[in-house]
């Protein structure tokens, strides 16, 4: 696979999970990468042995904090200055923040705002301002969540942060789309990560039971759709969110007990009247 190759690519939040799988796939597509992590020791040891399983020195950690703007600011600045060049940006650094409505804290919502939600504009906004200036029709990726289409309990704080996303695709891609530039979010169901193998030991068969496909999601099914809305074939994609999840969010709760579900007693008369 080359369709990467000369590109360069900035991934947030990408110590571990799905971003350390995106510049994994974008290292071995050929691109230089960015690996931005909040924390400086998983960032130096993230990028070390993606550099060493792909057999080049293609990847570069960034270490930062994407509440801090100026922090944005420099570390895209220190990219494009060494490659001369950014084209795309990935907005994938969020946290998850589980707590019941009626007892959040003012400090719990403002760090998922700084984080998920100010963290992704400015770091949209930085990318896309030096694409511009170097004339390249670059690809900016959000990372949503289904949480942010449907309602999740004990996420509400999370979930109205990932609907914002989905908007703001919209609302940059509106603004950016006559210089080239595409932006659309992604929007993961349940992926088997470290964190939520070690939020539930039994993730990967939980999750699989309430999906229509019948698994978890993993992090190259999240791979497979940035690679595509970064690639040239997706120019003609912009504001768009592209749901990931096997079909969770397609389906409604019914009653254990429906008439129509099969097994019950009254869906063979059901079948008739209609
Ligand atoms: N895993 C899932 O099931 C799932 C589902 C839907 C959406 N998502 C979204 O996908 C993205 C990645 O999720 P994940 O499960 O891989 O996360 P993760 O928690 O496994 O990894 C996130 C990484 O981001 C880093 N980080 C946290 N705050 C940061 C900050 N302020 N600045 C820079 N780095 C920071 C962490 O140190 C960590 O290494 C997130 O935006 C998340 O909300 C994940």
């Amino acid at each position: 696979m080359s369709t990467f190759a000369g590109k360069a690519v900035a991934v947030t939040g990408a110590g571990t999970g799905i971003g350390y799988a995106l510049c994994r796939a974008f290292a071995d597509a050929g691109a230089t990468v960015a690996l931005n992590d909040i924390d400086p020791q998983l960032c130096q040891r993230a990028a070390r042995q993606i550099n060493e399983a792909v057999g080049t020195e293609r990847v570069h950690p960034y270490a930062g904090d994407i509440a801090d703007v100026a922090a944005i600011r420099t570390l895209f600045q220190r990219f494009v200055a060494s490659t001369g060049r950014l084209d795309i940006a990935i907005a994938n650094a969020g946290i998850t923040n589980y707590g019941a409505f009626l007892t959040a804290t003012p400090e719990d919502v403002d760090r998922l705002m700084a984080v998920n939600l100010r963290g992704s504009f400015f770091t949209a906004q930085t990318a896309a301002r030096l694409m511009i200036e170097a004339h390249i029709p670059g690809r900016i990726v959000l990372m949503s969540s289904v949480t942010g289409i449907q309602a999740h309990l004990n996420l509400g704080g999370y979930g109205i942060t990932k609907a914002g996303l989905r908007m703001m695709a919209k609302n940059i891609a509106l603004e950016v789309g006559h210089y080239g530039i595409t932006t659309n979010a992604i929007s993961p169901g349940a992926v088997l990560t470290e964190r939520t193998l070690q939020d539930d030991p039994h993730y990967e068969a939980n999750w699989a039971g309430v999906t229509p496909v019948g698994r978890v999601g993993y992090v190259e099914d999240i791979v497979a759709a940035a690679l595509y809305l970064a690639s040239p074939e997706a120019r003609h994609v912009t504001g768009q969110t592209l749901v990931v999840d096997g079909g969770w969010t397609i389906q409604s709760p019914l009653p254990a007990a429906h008439p129509e579900l099969p097994g019950h007693s009254s869906s063979e008369e059901g079948t008739d009247a209609n």
